[in-house]
């Protein structure tokens, strides 16, 4: 009988090397699959890793490119933060590495698929939901959810047994999952949310009190819904940009988020996150929707789209219809965002001070005190007497109640 195969979504780390050996064991002939998603970690020693734990093909592959213009700019298109906070960066590299999965698991002709993430995280639904709306047939397996380790001990145990290499490093106090876009801070000392979190729990950003006492400004240039210059320096590839906005921003303590969010399992937990390019392109891209599209619209964007695609976004709902939907309404209001915002930068705060746009609404004569202003004065009086009319009426019955009451 032919081997079931199976694909590993593997980050080179003690759990997804003992998922290797653990399927191997199971019959299973295992193919690990790692992505560049911008972890900023040596990727080389992967394949290596790998075929040491069992594995008879090892994958990697960097989509950090396919990553930064597939996932975060729709993103960033939608202004998107899960309970008004999360730039959903750990949410948007989950969907990504299911569809690679699910394109190698064709390719090689695996019927199954597998991840390392826990049975009480988010994570876990994104890769499963993702996978199965891709390929409806595939078998998802979770190891960590139903092996027999009770303990990191125990782990360590079994991994030292079969040859496989145990990071001789203390175990990292945190739990730490990092791309292009953000960086997610979690567990240790972390749970007491009381605590304000260590110093050494933050990975890409200084402390904004040792941040120089000089403000940096900042200027990110648009065409058409997408960043491509900072400060007059063009970049082809979106993904250097974004790298060169977390560095510009991470050495001014910038894009910081110490919150306690509501987990799809119904659990709270505290998380850290670090996202300084995610943070000074939303306030970037924000500025110049706000000025290149009409009122109703914008309002639109702000009261029924940011919220809905943070939350689908969340949910492990990527690849639905609502979010390609949600999309090509950005998409069309992404054409006119095109411009230049100056920011400033100082100290862990992020401030808009100025932007330009050709597509920009903001007329001059109309919004001017001067002598030049071209408002029609006069209409105001009978466009509030008419915008007031309801809670005048609403005084009126209310005052004639009152006076037949008496
Ligand atoms: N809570 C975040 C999310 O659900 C991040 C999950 C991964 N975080 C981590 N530190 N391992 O998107």
């Amino acid at each position: 009988m032919a081997k079931k195969r199976v694909v590993l979504a593997y980050s080179g780390g003690l759990d997804t090397s003992v998922i290797v050996r653990w399927l191997t064991d199971r019959g299973f002939e295992v193919i690990t699959y790692t992505a560049d998603v911008g972890q900023g970690e040596e990727l080389d020693y992967i394949p290596e890793k790998a075929k040491l734990a069992g594995a008879v093909e090892a994958i990697v592959e960097d989509v950090r490119e396919e990553f930064a213009r597939e996932y975060c700019l729709p993103t960033l298109r939608a202004l998107a933060l899960y309970e008004c906070k999360y730039p959903l960066t750990a949410s948007l590299s989950r969907p990504l590495i299911s569809k690679k999965l699910i394109e190698i698991a064709k390719k090689v002709g695996a019927d199954f698929v597998a991840h390392g993430s826990t049975g009480k995280g988010n994570d876990q639904v994104r890769f499963e939901v993702s996978a199965w709306a891709l390929a409806p047939d595939v078998e998802v397996l979770a190891p960590v959810r139903e092996w027999e380790f009770k303990s990191r001990e125990e782990e360590i145990e079994y991994a030292k047994r079969h040859g496989i290499p145990v990071p001789v490093t203390k175990e990292k106090p945190y739990s730490i999952d990092r791309n292009l876009w953000g960086v997610s801070i979690e567990a240790g000392v972390l749970e007491d949310i009381w605590q304000e979190p260590p110093k050494d729990a933050w990975q890409i950003t200084v402390d904004p009190e040792e941040a120089p006492d000089e403000p940096e400004y900042v200027t990110v240039t648009f065409e058409e819904g997408t960043p491509v210059a900072v400060n007059g320096r063009r970049f082809e590839k979106l993904y250097e940009l974004i790298e060169e906005l977390n560095k510009i921003g991470g050495r001014h303590g910038v894009g910081r988020v110490d919150m306690v969010e509501n987990r799809l399992v119904g659990i709270k937990s505290r998380e850290l996150y670090e996202a300084p390019a995610a943070f000074i392109l939303y306030k970037a891209y924000d500025e110049l929707l706000s000025l290149t599209t009409e009122r109703f619209t914008y309002h639109y964007h702000i009261e029924h789209v940011r919220h809905q695609y943070a939350t689908l976004v969340y949910n492990g709902l990527w690849f639905s219809k609502q979010r390609e939907a949600l999309d090509a309404f950005n998409d069309t209001l992404a054409k006119d965002v095109t411009g230049d915002v100056r920011l400033k930068l100082y100290k862990g705060g992020i401030w808009v001070v100025g932007r330009r746009s050709p597509n920009s609404l903001y007329v001059e004569d109309l919004a001017t005190y001067s002598p030049k202003d071209a408002f029609d004065h006069e209409a105001g009086k009978f466009f509030t007497k008419v915008w007031g009319l309801p809670l005048k009426v609403a005084g009126r019955v209310r005052e004639e109640r009152e006076k037949k009451n008496r």
